[in-house]
């Protein structure tokens, strides 16, 4: 396999990361080994194996829709032309994670960067970075969602504006993506249900987030998330519900976000493990097995 062009580790509000050339690659597919698309198939059969009641009905149809299957780590070209024909969108293949104005900038044209490189055997169960089967697998199959593919585009748009204001607003905005994008949950009638794709593309997080009784679930308000804390390094102390995709596009569209982070500035934030007075507390955690420090 090629090696992604690593260009320097940074410290970021994700944490120490490492940081990709923001070049756009074309998926080297024909170069891919028979040991990565087993990688594909492995992680892809014991997730949909995994998650029928687990994850939210929207992510179901989008994977059916978009045709990916156990068999072969998908060819880009072939999700896009599915993918454009529905919600407009594009995947394009990236090295890894981007600085942040670069994928704001993608987000804002409705492109979704897909890192092309999937995990080692080795990694199967954890991985610190996104890979394929993350990228891919956990994101790509709700941009198949109308509602939710224009979600994604306001937040590169109030991404690009936050990067403006300066770097308050774009953590708080960056909490944002996490605990909707990367670790939401909704409520549905038939209980809660996995949208988020770091939820959907971890078999450990897939059955904490939803069945331990250490997290709390609280349901989802704007600014509460924004001045929330969180973690990189474990589960989630606190997982956000919303009643729907709809209340998620309105929080992101509806409200000017100007006068939401000069409300905002200053204020200290909320330990990614506490419970507010005013929350809609759908379970507070136990806490079991939580490290006390550590929130980014
Ligand atoms: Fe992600």
């Amino acid at each position: 396999m090629d090696q992604p062009r690593r260009v320097e580790h940074q410290m970021t509000d994700k944490g120490y990361v490492p940081v990709y050339t923001s070049a756009i690659v074309e998926q080297p597919w024909s170069s891919y080994s028979s040991v990565e698309h087993q990688t594909w198939a492995t992680l892809f059969t014991r997730q949909m194996a995994l998650l029928p009641g687990r994850a939210c009905d929207e992510f179901f149809d989008g994977m059916r829709d978009l045709g990916m299957s156990e068999r072969a780590i998908p060819k880009f070209s072939d999700i896009n032309q599915i993918l454009l024909a529905k919600t407009g969108w594009t995947i394009i293949g990236v090295e890894g994670l981007l600085p942040e104005v670069d994928f704001f900038t993608h987000l804002a044209n409705r492109r979704f960067p897909v890192t092309w490189w999937i995990r080692k055997p080795e990694q199967i169960d954890y991985i610190s970075e996104p890979d394929l089967f993350h990228d891919l697998f956990g994101h790509v199959p709700l941009l198949m969602l109308p509602i939710f593919a224009d979600y994604m585009q306001a937040y590169g748009e109030g991404g690009l504006k936050a990067a403006r204001y300066g770097n308050e607003p774009l953590t708080e905005l960056t909490r944002l993506y996490w605990y909707t994008v990367e670790f939401g949950l909704l409520n549905t009638a038939n209980g809660l249900r996995i949208y988020g794709s770091g939820i959907v593309s971890s078999k450990s997080e897939s059955l904490y987030s939803l069945e331990s009784a250490a997290p709390n679930r609280i349901g989802f308000d704007l600014k509460r998330v924004m001045c929330t804390r969180y973690r990189i390094d474990t589960f989630q102390k606190t997982y956000f519900v919303i009643d729907s995709f709809e209340q998620l596009f309105r929080a992101t569209v509806d409200p000017d976000f100007g006068p939401i982070y000069y409300e905002l500035k200053g204020s200290p934030a909320f330990a990614a493990g506490e419970v507010r007075d005013n929350d809609r507390v759908f379970q507070r955690g136990s806490g079991e097995g939580w490290l006390q420090d550590g929130d980014v």
